[in-house]
C-alpha cells in the first residue's frame, strides 16, 4: 500500500505551492516545498547551486531530498518541475503516495513565472523559454494518478478535491 502522501508534480508555475500549502492546512499534514529543502541543505539559493555546480548537481541533491522524503508520511510534497525528468525521482514518488498532475496554459503560466530570477530555466525570452520547455516535457507529468488544470479550477474546489484524496 502507498504512504500517505500527496506528492504535486507539474511544471514551474502551475501553482504546486500555493495548492500545496492549503491542502496541507485543510488536512493538518507537514507541507515540504522540494526547492525550499534543497536550498536548505545546500545553504544557498538554486541560482547559485545551478550557476556554480550546474544542473546535474542540482538534480542529484533533489534525488536526495526525495528519497528522504519518501521515508515520512503525512506529508504534501510540491516538487520542482523537473523531478519527474529522472526515472529513480518518478519510482520513488509512486512508492510515497498519491501523484497529482497540476496544469495550466503556457499563458498562465508566463504570467505567473515572469520576472521571478529564482528560476535559472526561464531566464533569457521568457515566452520562448517556457514554450521550449513545455514541449520538451509534453508527457512528463502525465504518470500521474490524478491531473488538475489549475487555471480552470477556484482554489478552494482543488483543495477540498485533494484532501479526499487522504480520505
Ligand atoms: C525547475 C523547477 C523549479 C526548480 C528549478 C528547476 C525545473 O521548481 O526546481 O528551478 O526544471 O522545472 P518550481 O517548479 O517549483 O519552480
Amino acid at each position: 500500500m502507498n504512504k500517505n502522501n500527496i506528492i504535486l508534480i507539474g511544471f514551474m508555475g502551475t501553482g504546486k505551492t500555493t495548492l500545496g500549502r492549503r491542502v496541507a492546512e485543510r488536512l493538518g499534514w507537514a507541507f515540504v516545498d522540494m526547492d525550499e529543502r534543497i536550498e536548505e541543505k545546500e545553504e544557498r539559493g538554486i541560482p547559485s547551486i545551478f550557476e556554480s555546480q550546474g544542473e546535474d548537481y542540482f538534480r542529484r541533491v533533489e534525488t536526495a531530498v526525495l528519497a528522504e522524503l519518501a521515508e515520512g508520511t503525512n506529508q504534501v510534497i510540491s516538487t520542482g518541475g523537473g523531478c519527474v525528468l529522472r526515472e529513480e525521482n518518478r519510482r520513488l514518488m509512486a512508492a510515497a503516495g498519491t501523484i497529482v498532475a497540476l496544469k495550466a496554459s503556457p499563458r498562465t503560466i508566463v504570467d505567473r513565472v515572469r520576472g521571478d530570477a529564482n528560476r535559472p530555466l526561464l531566464q533569457g525570452d521568457l515566452e520562448q523559454r517556457v514554450a521550449g520547455l513545455l514541449e520538451q516535457r509534453k508527457e512528463a507529468y502525465d504518470f500521474a494518478d490524478l491531473t488538475l488544470m489549475t487555471d480552470e479550477r477556484s482554489l478552494e474546489e482543488m483543495v477540498e478535491e485533494l484532501a479526499a484524496l487522504a480520505a
